[in-house]
């Protein structure tokens, strides 16, 4: 009576505090394994929009528990201590007494208490023999800061080298960095087309971007240019639209958090108006 399903020590390295660096080392995985975990991370709707990186470094920290049949995995109204994800085995869900469903392997839960900081939503029992990987919340909330940290520092020194955002104030592009999104395109790919209504504005972070334009009486359009890492485009998309997307980002969202688009606005205007007129010319 009054055992907890979860134990409360801070992570699994017998309640020593440790990096995650360290825990990792200490719970190297098999392909298999983290094929297993990556997955189940992914059909996670909760947690499926973590980043590769996030996701990487979770896997590597995750921790092998077994639980006889029976056992409580995790008991509803307790705090919460752990994601899990289950590799093996058969549990079941309760909730008010109710069974909600059964969960198999392949499936990431815990998650709600860990990220929403609230109690744990039900029951989970293992019907069977099961092993469960897990990873204690103290280590997600360090994975999840110092990688949201490491990220924001890449994409401020990066944005900082691109010319047309060297001139921002530093509070300004902090905050371009936090709206930032990274697409990927193969090679080959049309990233935007001639006389597409535009709607994105691009910033080089890797590779190389050809530019082509038709002319009157050439069938094929023409390479006309060749742009490179630090290099941008589909800048015009800033004053002829009322949207503005820096590595395709949500200028509703962009303008919640900045709250002085119009500012940014203004100065970028100026910025591709005189480009233009050197296009001019
Ligand atoms: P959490 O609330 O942290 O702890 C209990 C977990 O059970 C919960 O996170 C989810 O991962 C999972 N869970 C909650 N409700 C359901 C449900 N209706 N069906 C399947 N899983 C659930």
């Amino acid at each position: 009576e009054g055992v907890s399903a979860e134990p409360t020590s801070e992570n699994f390295c017998g309640g020593f505090r440790v990096s995650h660096v360290s825990i990792a080392k200490a719970n190297r995985k098999n392909s298999h394994t983290r094929k297993l975990i990556n997955n189940a991370i992914m059909s996670n709707d909760f947690l499926k929009k973590l980043e590769p990186q996030h996701m990487r470094e979770m896997v590597d920290c995750m921790y092998e528990k077994v639980y006889t049949e029976g056992q409580l995995v995790i008991q509803e109204g307790e705090a919460g201590n752990y994601l899990y994800v289950l590799a093996e085995g058969l549990l079941e869900v309760i909730q008010n007494g109710k069974m909600l469903g059964e969960m198999r392997p392949g499936t990431a839960f815990g998650e709600l208490a860990i990220l929403y900081n609230c109690k744990r939503t039900a029951t989970v029992k293992a019907v069977s023999q099961s092993h469960i990987w897990a990873l204690d919340r103290q280590t997600f909330q360090t994975i999840m800061m110092q990688t949201t940290q490491a990220r924001h520092e890449e994409y401020f020194s990066f944005l900082r080298s691109v010319s047309l955002l060297r001139e921002l104030p530093e509070e300004k592009l902090a905050k371009i960095v936090d709206c930032l999104e990274v697409d990927h395109f193969e090679k080959g790919e049309y990233i935007i087309r001639e006389g597409e209504e535009g709607n994105t504005f691009f910033i080089i972070a890797k590779g190389e971007v050809k530019v082509t334009q038709s002319t009157e009486g050439i069938p094929e359009p023409q390479e006309i240019n060749t742009l490179g890492v630090g290099d941008y485009f589909g800048e015009k998309a800033l004053i002829s639209c009322s949207c503005f997307c820096p590595l395709p980002f949500d200028y509703r969202n962009f303008n919640q958090m900045v709250g002085t688009y119009e500012e940014l606005q203004a100065y970028l205007k100026e910025y591709v108006e005189e480009l233009s007129r050197s296009d001019e010319r």
